[in-house]
């Protein structure tokens, strides 16, 4: 484990040990947002590593997690119907959702039927800032995804999206299927209590050692952007993924 003021990396065998881990984690802290707070307002990201974790917070978890007051929202979005095999809003739902007693009314996805995606993105940041008072959204708990060429969220190589330093929510068009998506901005996503990225696979070490270099690249890696304001940062990595740090 090594730890930085704020940032912390934990390194496990394999993706069910990390996602045991992350599922101990995630209901400690919304044990103590509930109880501080009376909510726990959780970003959920997408792709395909998250699926063991929303799977083991269904099963396993179930009971130990206070769901009746769990603000379920996305830190991205494909702009596809929600079920479209490729939204992160059906997987979730397919794998978490469905099979917690989370109230309907606490699932905020975004709002992908829109007909425009800018528009999809302006109505999101409208349910954020009615959700969160303040001049910005504080998630208790982001989970973030990392690709191999460095993006987290829908924030990609590149995007004029990474230099949006006032909106908390952006359309964006990306070099991926499909390439249209909606994504929290950097500022949004570093106002968080708690950043967890989850990594997992040597086909994106190199991506984590660019994020986390100490001159990193922010348009050649998004993902070296995310460092919270006032907040925690944990990486949780395989092996696999942290094969490209020093010391592994
Ligand atoms: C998405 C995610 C994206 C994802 C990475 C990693 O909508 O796809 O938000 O940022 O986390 O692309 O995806 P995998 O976990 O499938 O490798």
């Amino acid at each position: 484990m090594t730890c930085r003021p704020r940032l912390e990396i934990r390194v496990y065998e394999d993706v069910d040990r990390l996602s045991a881990a992350l599922a101990e984690g995630i209901a400690r802290l919304a044990d103590r947002a509930v109880r501080d707070q009376g909510r726990f307002s959780l970003a959920l990201s997408g792709g395909n590593t998250p699926r063991p974790l929303y799977r083991l917070l269904a099963s396993a978890y179930r009971e130990r997690i206070p769901w009746g007051a769990v603000h379920a929202f996305w830190g991205d979005e494909r702009y596809v119907p929600p079920d479209d095999p490729r939204s992160d809003y059906r997987m979730a739902r397919e794998t978490l959702l469905d099979h917690v007693p989370i109230p309907p009314d606490h699932v905020h996805p975004f709002p992908t039927l829109l007909p425009r995606p800018e528009e999809a993105a302006q109505a999101y940041e409208r349910t954020l800032r009615s959700h969160f008072s303040g001049c910005w959204p504080r998630f208790d708990l982001i989970l973030l995804g990392l690709g191999p060429e460095g993006h987290t969220a829908s924030l990609f190589p590149g995007s004029p999206a990474l230099g949006e330093r006032a909106r908390w929510v952006t359309a964006a068009r990306v070099r991926a299927d499909p390439p249209l998506r909606l994504t929290l901005t950097l500022p949004a996503i570093n106002h968080a209590a708690h950043i967890d990225f989850l990594v997992v696979g040597e086909e994106k070490a190199a991506a984590v050692a660019a994020a986390l270099a100490e001159r990193p690249d922010v348009n050649a890696c998004p993902a070296a952007g995310v460092w919270p304001s006032d907040g925690k940062l944990i990486w949780w990595l395989d092996e696999g993924a942290a094969k490209a740090l020093d010391g592994s």
